[in-house]
């Protein structure tokens, strides 16, 4: 969702922001524009529906005078549609303060009245614009952009991360942040502020994460930040662990198909320094407490999404092997309704951003009830892993396409990490069967890397069926969350009506919706380690063959029963039956994205989608 960069230096602000907005485009977007003071000290703005391309060729049809301070925006629609009128920056106190946001002002409609009755008036349909001239007439009366804030945002409910600059402050640009990302960007002689550390990984490998509801200015040489009441805080200086070029497509055609071949260093590098001698150990959980993860007697997940389909696959792993119950919850209903929690329910959030807002809502209404809170989480320094006890960092690398593919095997990945420690903590997995799953886990990167080899097969696959209106999806035990990942990913990516479904629910109604050609993709256990569902699946697949559907199975090599009665198999190697899905979702999501491809769509930034959702 939005993304936001401010900046105060002596390089090009025009470019740094255009840089750091480039880089914030994977985050959805559907305008996007930049305010910068120039030498002469005059706000200057340019804003544009559309993509960034448009504010491009904006910029050299009428381009502004350049500057050391700024703030750029791209914003995905909320309030108002996606039009120049209703883009960021929004101006107030008579054009010389600029203003951008990302979040929802829930009260502004009072308050755009407040404003209204006192003679105010507005250009544009969105909450922001109420924000800016507040901040606008808070600022004649103090003359000061960070004490103009700590007065506003007394009033503002919701959610929000707001940058502002005052052509009367040159060389300063202030941000608010309540529950929506921000993060500092500290350079020699230039500082920076972004949604995230992609908006300045280009200039600088050092970042401070911003608390909640706190106030941050920064200048050329300083930092300051303090909170809402204007008391200084403390903060922690981080390195980015990535850099730029981990960002960049490089030759792939698309950053989803560079990640979809990046899967298994995701999940090697999730594995590093978490394995000795054969037993996982994972430092964070450690010095979160193992007497604690003793003490858990129930285990609640919550995500959205792809990360909750990694829950709801890593839910069959940490029963079995730790033998605790688990309930997977999608963020947005855990939150509104009254669950159950006690003191010895180990909340667990899967998030690759870290800031989605129903995720992060989940977590502090659990955390308000009593309940400990680890975080399953890909992005340093996010909201998420910020606010709860612990955190399990994925180390999948950045994820720029929309469509999420090597988080989830990361998350999965790291799941078992925390399944495998706290069978061991609580006893209740033998040593040698500990060690049996590790070997297993230690060889999936392999594993991945061997069922990448199926691509020409996939994409001819994708080709012939472009014209295929609905696919169905169909898996049981861990194949079932596979079946729907397979589907959403189709979804998105695709604009094709797909269904997920658990092969043992067909005859209790799904298979109504067979007829003859009807794309059906089915996952199949293994004959080996699944040898009781193996035979069951097959049953399905020859009764909805029966009634014409064509089948695509995704089935492990040497299974000799699916071939009968499959249109298709694709291979995959052996592994334990836990396993299979790190391996079965591969060929899944480079279906969905070589489909997309054939009808030639954006496989990147899928129609109405944003990378991380920020607001509720
Ligand atoms: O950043 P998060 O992992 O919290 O995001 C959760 C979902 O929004 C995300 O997985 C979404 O479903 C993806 N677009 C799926 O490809």
């Amino acid at each position: 969702m939005c993304g936001i960069v401010g900046y105060v230096g002596s390089n090009k602000t025009v470019d740094v922001l255009m840089g750091g907005l480039r880089r914030l485009e994977y985050r959805g977007y559907d305008s996007a524009g930049i305010a910068v003071i120039d030498s002469r000290g005059v706000l200057n703005t340019a804003k544009k529906a559309g993509k960034l391309s448009a504010l491009v060729e904006e910029l050299k049809a009428r381009p502004i005078n350049d500057g050391q301070t700024g703030i750029g925006h791209t914003r995905w629609a909320t309030h108002g549609a996606p039009t120049n009128a209703n883009s960021h920056p929004h101006l107030a106190d008579n054009g010389r303060l600029a203003l951008i946001h990302n979040g929802i002002i829930e009260n502004f409609a009072p308050l755009k009245a407040e404003l209204i009755a006192e003679g105010f008036s507005f250009e544009s349909e969105t909450d922001t614009e109420v924000a800016a001239v507040l901040l606008g007439r808070e600022y004649q009366r103090v003359g000061d952009l960070a004490e103009a804030f700590r007065t506003i945002v007394a009033r503002l409910d919701g959610a929000f991360t707001l940058l502002a600059v005052h052509q009367d402050q040159p060389g300063v640009v202030v941000g608010a942040r309540r529950n929506s990302p921000l993060v500092i960007g500290l350079g020699e002689g230039e500082n920076f502020l972004g949604s995230d550390v992609a908006a300045f990984v280009e200039y600088t490998r050092r970042a401070v994460a911003i608390g909640q509801d706190q106030i941050v200015t920064i200048t050329a040489d300083a930092v300051t930040v303090t909170d809402f009441d204007g008391h200084s805080v403390e903060t922690e200086e981080f390195d980015i662990a990535w850099d730029a070029s981990a960002s960049e497509k490089g030759g792939w055609s698309s950053f989803m198909a560079k990640e979809v071949s990046e899967q298994p260093d995701a999940v090697a590098n999730t594995l590093r320094g978490r394995i000795t001698d054969g037993r996982v150990v994972v430092p964070e959980l450690t010095e979160f407490g193992d007497d604690v993860l003793a003490g858990i007697r129930r285990i609640v997940i919550v995500a959205c999404g792809t990360a909750a389909y990694a829950g709801q696959t890593a839910k069959y792993a940490i029963e079995k092997w730790a033998q605790v119950p688990v309930d997977v919850e999608l963020s947005h209903e855990f939150r509104y309704r009254d669950p159950v929690l006690s003191a010895d329910t180990l909340v667990i959030s899967i998030s690759q951003s870290g800031e989605t807002m129903d995720t992060l809502m989940a977590v502090k209404y659990a955390m308000s009830l009593g309940a400990k809170a680890i975080s399953i989480c890909n992005t340093q320094g996010a909201t998420i892993p910020r606010e709860s006890d612990a955190v399990i960092y994925t180390h999948a690398g950045p994820e720029v396409a929309v469509a999420s593919t090597k988080a989830f095997v990361a998350q999965i990945t790291a799941l078992y990490l925390f399944a495998l420690h706290l069978a061991r903590v609580r006893g209740s997995l033998p040593e040698a069967e500990q060690a049996a799953q590790v070997a297993e886990l230690q060889a999936v990167p392999e594993k991945i890397a061997t069922v990448l080899g199926v691509e020409d097969e996939v994409r001819q696959l994708a080709r012939w069926m472009s014209d295929t209106r609905a696919v169905l999806f169909l898996g049981r035990h861990v194949g079932f969350p596979i079946a729907l990942e397979g589907a959403l990913k189709l979804k998105e990516l695709a604009y094709i009506h797909a269904e997920g479904f658990a092969a043992g629910e067909l005859k209790h109604g799904p298979i109504a919706l067979i007829e003859p050609g009807q794309p059906v993709f089915v996952v199949v256990p293994s004959p080996r380690g699944s040898a009781h569902l193996h035979p069951k699946v097959v049953s399905n697949i020859q009764e909805i063959r029966a009634r014409g559907a064509r089948i695509i199975a995704i089935a492990e090599v040497g299974d000799a029963a699916v071939l009968p009665f499959a249109d298709t198999v694709i291979h995959i190697p052996l592994a334990a039956p836990l396993f299979e899905p790190l391996l079965a979702v591969v060929p899944l999501q480079m279906f969905a994205m070589e489909l997309a491809r054939a009808k030639g769509l954006d496989v990147d930034q899928p129609r109405n989608l944003a990378k991380s959702v920020t607001v509720e």
